[in-house]
Formats: structure tokens, sequence, C-alpha cells
């Protein structure tokens, strides 16, 4: 078996190429692996270079031992604007993980909050730990999910249960999110790569062809019709940028203390 592990100082996604599988691993451990724009093109960039990699038939998708991903990094997005966000349209970094061709398999340990659950919610499986968390907390933050939670946690999980993660911001169980159905298998604490590992490895060693199909056709049915609600949820979230209840509530994160709304 050979592995090879690609790290250089400062890199925000490290991999690994071991038995026809890779792992990914997001590397920013000092901001909780906060989701900067430039990790997600790197992601994207890494599990690109992957597809065209032949030795390689599926990727799991890691955090690490003790969290997954605390969200989009809160201190690169506090100072926006609405009209910059419109302008470049930063948040499309992310439509370039919808185009990866082969299956890749978040393994959630610890917790998937905000764009870390989004992130886990836009690969092809999530393996999680008993005790993972999830959530979608950017409420508190005066904004609200901009990289398909709103679409894909109710597709999944229902109007009903979608409402209330969304708007009260409380994060679920990984028993509660295998409920929704947002998750393919919770395994023991510390299971969550070995138990990804072993299905991407199933997967390759399955024909190629086969399986990019079968992907492709399995989103279609799961996602259709999916991008016109991506993109009115980018356009609202972009829109929040330009209240004070945005400002207020990233700014109180950032200065550790707790934010005062006035809805505005
Ligand atoms: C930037 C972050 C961060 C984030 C944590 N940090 N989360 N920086 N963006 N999302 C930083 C903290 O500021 C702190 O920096 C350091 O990481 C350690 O964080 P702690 O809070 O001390 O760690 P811990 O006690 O382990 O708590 C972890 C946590 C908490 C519960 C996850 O950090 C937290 O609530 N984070 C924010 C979660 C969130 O609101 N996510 C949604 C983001 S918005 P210092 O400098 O003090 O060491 C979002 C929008 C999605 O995701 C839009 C589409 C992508």
């Amino acid at each position: 078996m050979t592995s090879s592990m690609k790290e250089g100082a400062g890199d925000s996604v490290v991999y690994e190429k071991a038995g026809g599988i890779a792992i990914v691993r997001l590397n920013r451990p000092e901001v909780r692996n906060a989701l900067s724009f430039g990790l997600i093109s790197r992601l994207a960039e890494i599990l690109h270079e992957l597809d065209a990699d032949e030795s390689i038939g599926a990727s799991v998708l890691t955090g690490g031992e003790k969290f997954f991903s605390a969200g989009a990094d809160i201190k690169e997005m506090a100072g926006r604007s609405m009209a910059s966000f419109e302008k470049h349209d930063d948040f499309s970094v992310w439509d370039a993980l919808a185009s990866v061709g082969k299956p890749f398999i978040s393994a959630v340990e610890g917790y998937a909050y905000g764009g870390g659950c989004e992130l886990a919610m836009a690969s092809d499986m999530i393996v999680a730990a008993e005790d993972a968390r999830f959530g979608q907390p950017e409420i508190d933050l005066g904004i609200m999910p901009g990289a398909g939670g709103t679409q894909r946690l109710t597709r999944a999980a229902g109007k009903y249960r979608s409402m209330r993660y969304i708007l009260t911001g409380e994060p679920f169980s990984a028993a509660e999110a295998e409920r929704m159905g947002i998750v393919t298998a919770v395994v023991p604490k510390g299971q969550a790569v070995r138990e990804a590992s072993r299905i991407a490895a199933l997967i390759s060693a399955k024909p190629r062809t086969a399986v990019l199909l079968a992907k492709k056709a399995v989103r279609r049915a799961a996602e259709n019709q999916l991008t016109e609600g991506l993109l009115f949820e980018r356009s609202l979230f972009y829109s929040l940028f330009a209240t004070l209840d945005q400002k207020e509530g990233m700014n109180a994160f950032l200065n550790k203390r707790k934010p005062e709304f006035k809805g505005e």
C-alpha cells in the first residue's frame, strides 16, 4: 500500500492516497477548520485533481479527530457588504464541488456547523461518529445558511424539522441527523474515517464508469432543480450583509460577547 501525504506549511487542505482512495483533510485547526473562500477553492481543486487520477476511485473528506468544521470564516466575512458579495459572487467557489465526478464521503467527528454542515451535505455520503453534532447556527450571527443548508436540509428532512434547526440555530445529534436522512451511517466515536474509508474502498473496486454514471443519476434524483433554490438562497444570504444585525452578530462573535440584535 503506497501512501503520500501532501502537506506544506499553511496548506488549508491536505490529502493522502492509499489503496485506491484518497483521504482529504481540512487543515485550519487554529480556527476550527473555518471555511475561507481559499480553502473551498483548494478543496474543489484537489477533488478535481483526484477525478483525473486513475489510481483513485473515491475519496473521504475529514476535518480530523476533534471537529469537522465550524463553518464559513466569520472573520473573512464580517466586514463584507451586500454590494461586494453581489459584485464578486464569492460563494460561487462552492459550485465547483457539484461537478466533482468521483464519489466523496464526509467523515464527521465532532461538530459540523454552518458551512461545515453544508459542506458535509454537499458531499455524496456522510458517516458520523455517534457524538458528532450538526447545526445551522447562522441565525445567531444575523445571517442564514448560504451554501445549500436551506435547500439540502429541507429536501432531506422536510419543512418541519428543517425550519426548526435553521430558525433556532439549535445543534442536532448524529442520531437526529440519521433520522432526518442526512447521515449514511453512525459509528462509534473515532471510527468515522475508518468506516468512510471502508465504503470508499468498496466503491473504488467497482467499475469506474458505472460508478461515475450511477453517482450522476442519484444526484439527479436528489438534486434535480436544486440550482434555482441554491441561487435564491445565495442571493438572500448576500442581501443580509446590508443589515445592521449581520455586522452586530459577527462583531459580537469575534469580540466574544453576546449580540444585541435590532431586527434591522
Ligand atoms: C472564523 C472561527 C470560527 C469561524 C471558530 N473560530 N469558528 N473563526 N470563523 N466560523 C475561531 C474563534 O474565533 C477562535 O479564535 C478559534 O477559532 C477557536 O474557537 P473557540 O470558539 O474558542 O473554540 P471552541 O470553544 O472549540 O468552540 C467551537 C465552536 C465555536 C462551538 C464551533 O467556535 C463557534 O460557535 N464557532 C462559530 C460557529 C458558527 O457560527 N458557524 C457559522 C458560521 S457562518 P481565537 O482567535 O479566539 O483563537 C456560516 C455561513 C455559511 O457558516 C455560509 C455558506 C458557506
